[in-house]
């Protein structure tokens, strides 16, 4: 069936919309909202306003850009959740009215289902069964995808998520917001080998616990003399990065021996890591087992993997009725 159709994602702090037709993404504009740095973090009621006032030319541009107008839209995927609620509300009402107005279905679609949605945006995608790290500013979750729509949750993290690590730690290190990005570029210059800091659970299970580092690299700096941290915070960063980076590797490599999946695959905005990126890469390959990772624009939050998602359902003929309502707290079904 040929289908055009247009995603929106509002959950956060990015303002995106995409067009995806059949096997081919048309356009995916995403808007990042800057006015979050000056606060180091998320300052919810900014970002539903920076939403507002953004969203109706970010949908314009996309639309624009794919060369696809309004009337050919065959449905409209949404985020509906997980994500701060005043950001869901102002995707979902614009979706909503062009449900409305252009008498096409409505999707809504759950955001960690999209972000997994994001190795299928391409024309090749990971084998499946394929165990996929899901690794944002709010989860941490290793989820076997048995086929597209069908999940099994494998284990999650038991405080805080990855991508909410990196930004505390980069505040401790003075590094400002979104701090993963920051810890990247500053770990370039340290030595990864420094400091040994702790690896939670590495030997067991597939959960997950980032709120014991987070912790250790602030009492690190909390003991160094006042003068020396600034010289220290390139080998901090570094060896974060790199005790982060080994404990996701692991994990996700033992869930697909243990598995038996066909390929490992990641997803979510600390995917965007280069660290993690190759270390998969390269673990992976030594135990010959497929490893896909999906381009960098697609892991931090954006439509193009909403729209995708939406794609699917509206094959099945899966749709949402107009009373979907905002679901902040919402998990992957599995
Ligand atoms: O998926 P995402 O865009 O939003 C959520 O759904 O949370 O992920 C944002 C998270 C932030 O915590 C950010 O610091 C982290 O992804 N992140 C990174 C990198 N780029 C973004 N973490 C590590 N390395 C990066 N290069
Ligand atoms: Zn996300």
């Amino acid at each position: 069936m040929a289908l055009t159709v247009l995603g929106i994602e509002t959950s956060c702090d990015e303002t995106s919309v995409a067009v995806y037709a059949d096997g081919r993404l048309l356009s995916n504009v995403v808007l990042y909202q800057v006015i979050h740095e000056r606060y180091g973090g998320v300052v919810p009621e900014y970002a539903s306003r920076a939403h507002m006032r953004t969203l109706v030319p970010t949908l314009n541009l996309a639309l624009e850009k794919a060369g696809v107008t309004l009337k050919e839209i065959d449905g409209v995927g949404v985020t509906y959740g997980p994500g701060l609620v005043g950001s869901l509300l102002v995707g979902l009402n614009v979706a909503k009215g062009l449900s409305v107005g252009l008498r096409t279905p409505l999707v809504g679609i759950n955001h960690i289902e999209g972000h997994i949605f994001a190795n299928f945006v391409g024309e090749k995608g990971p084998a499946l069964p394929s165990v996929c790290l899901v690794v944002s500013g709010g989860h941490t979750q290793l989820v076997l995808i048995k086929a597209l729509g069908e999940y099994k949750l494998l284990g999650k993290t038991r405080d805080d998520a990855a991508g909410e690590a990196f930004d505390k730690v980069a505040r401790v290190l003075g590094l400002g917001y979104p701090g993963g990005p920051a810890i990247e570029k500053a770990a370039e210059a340290g030595d990864p080998d420094a400091i040994a800091f702790p690896k939670s659970f590495l030997e067991e299970g597939y959960e997950f616990s980032f709120s014991g580092i987070k912790t250790a690299v602030l009492y690190y700096m909390r003991e160094l003399p006042e003068e020396e941290r600034r010289n220290r915070v390139a080998d901090v960063a570094a060896s974060f990065q790199k005790a982060v980076v080994e404990v996701l590797v692991e994990k996700t490599l033992r869930a697909a021996r243990e598995t038996g999946a066909r390929s490992v695959c990641l997803a979510g905005g600390v995917a965007r890591n280069k660290k993690l990126r190759d270390e998969l890469e390269r673990r992976a390959r030594a135990e010959e087992v497929e490893v896909f990772v999906p381009p960098p624009e697609f892991c931090t939050d954006n439509a193009a993997m909403i729209a995708r998602a939406a794609h699917f359902y509206l094959e099945r003929g899966q749709t949402s009725p107009l009373t979907l309502a905002p679901a902040p707290s919402l998990n992957l079904a599995s």
